[in-house]
C-alpha cells in the first residue's frame, strides 16, 4: 500500500519523507487554511518536494470552472493530481481533465456507486472518507472492501486512496482490504510505529544492559 500524507505541513512532509515514507501527498481547503499559506505558493513548493502525486483541490462546483481551476493547479508541477468532489460536475470535470491525461482524484466518496461512477469517468484516484462514515456510526472500512470488490469484478485501474484515515487501525485495515493507497495525517503515520510491548521491552532490555556495565561505543 503506498503512503499519501494528508497535509500542507510542509515541514512534516519533509520529515516523512526522508525515511520514504511518503509516496505522495493529498491537500484540501481545509488543510490549506490550517497551513495559512498561498495555494499555488505551497502546492508548487510540495510537488517539488516529493516525486509522487500530489493532490490539489478545485473549489468550484460548476463544471467549467472547476476544469479551469484544474488547468490552474496542474500548472504548479508535472505531478500534480486534480481532486474534484464527487458531484455530477465533478464527474464531467473528471471525464474532461482525465481524457486530456492529468492525473484526477475524485474526493467525498461516501458509497460504492459513486466509486463505480468515478471510475467510469477515469478517475486516477476515488478517495472514500472512512473516518466520516465512521463518525456516523457507519462503517467505513466496509465502504473500502466493497469498491475493492467491484474494481476487481471489472478490472477498473482507479486507485483506491483511502482518506479521512484518523488512527493506526484505520491504516492497518486498509492495507489488509487492499486500498491502493492511504492519506493519513502525518501524526497518525507516526502512530504507527508505537506499540506498549516495545516500550516495555526496551526498557527492560536496557536495564539489563545497564547490569552489564559495557558500552557498545
Ligand atoms: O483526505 C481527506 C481528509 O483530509 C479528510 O479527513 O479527518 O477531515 O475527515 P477528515
Amino acid at each position: 500500500m503506498k503512503f499519501f500524507v494528508d497535509t500542507a505541513d510542509t515541514a512534516a512532509i519533509a520529515e516523512l519523507y526522508e525515511l520514504g515514507m511518503v509516496d505522495g501527498v493529498t491537500t484540501n481547503p481545509s488543510l490549506i487554511h490550517k497551513s495559512g499559506r498561498d495555494i499555488k505558493e505551497v502546492i508548487a513548493e510540495i510537488a517539488q518536494m516529493v516525486d509522487g502525486p500530489v493532490s490539489a483541490e478545485t473549489v468550484a462546483t460548476d463544471y467549467e470552472t472547476m476544469v479551469k481551476e484544474g488547468h490552474e493547479v496542474a500548472k504548479l508541477g508535472d505531478n500534480i493530481a486534480i481532486k474534484v468532489p464527487l458531484t455530477w460536475d465533478g464527474l464531467k470535470a473528471c471525464k474532461q481533465l482525465s481524457g486530456e491525461g492529468h492525473m484526477v482524484n475524485v474526493t467525498l466518496c461516501f458509497s460504492a456507486n459513486q466509486a463505480l461512477l468515478a471510475a467510469k469517468a477515469g478517475a486516477t484516484f476515488i478517495s472514500p472518507f472512512i473516518g466520516r462514515l465512521d463518525d456516523m456510526n457507519l462503517d467505513g472500512m466496509e465502504l473500502i472492501a466493497d469498491i475493492r470488490d467491484i474494481y476487481d469484478n471489472y478490472g477498473f485501474e482507479t486507485q483506491i486512496l483511502a482518506a479521512s484515515i484518523r488512527s493506526p487501525n484505520h491504516m492497518s485495515e486498509a492495507a489488509k482490504i487492499g486500498a491502493d493507497v492511504a492519506t493519513a495525517p502525518p501524526e497518525v503515520i507516526k502512530k504507527m510505529a508505537g506499540h506498549p510491548l516495545t516500550d516495555k521491552g526496551l526498557a527492560a532490555f536496557l536495564d539489563d544492559w545497564a547490569k552489564t556495565g559495557q558500552s557498545i561505543l
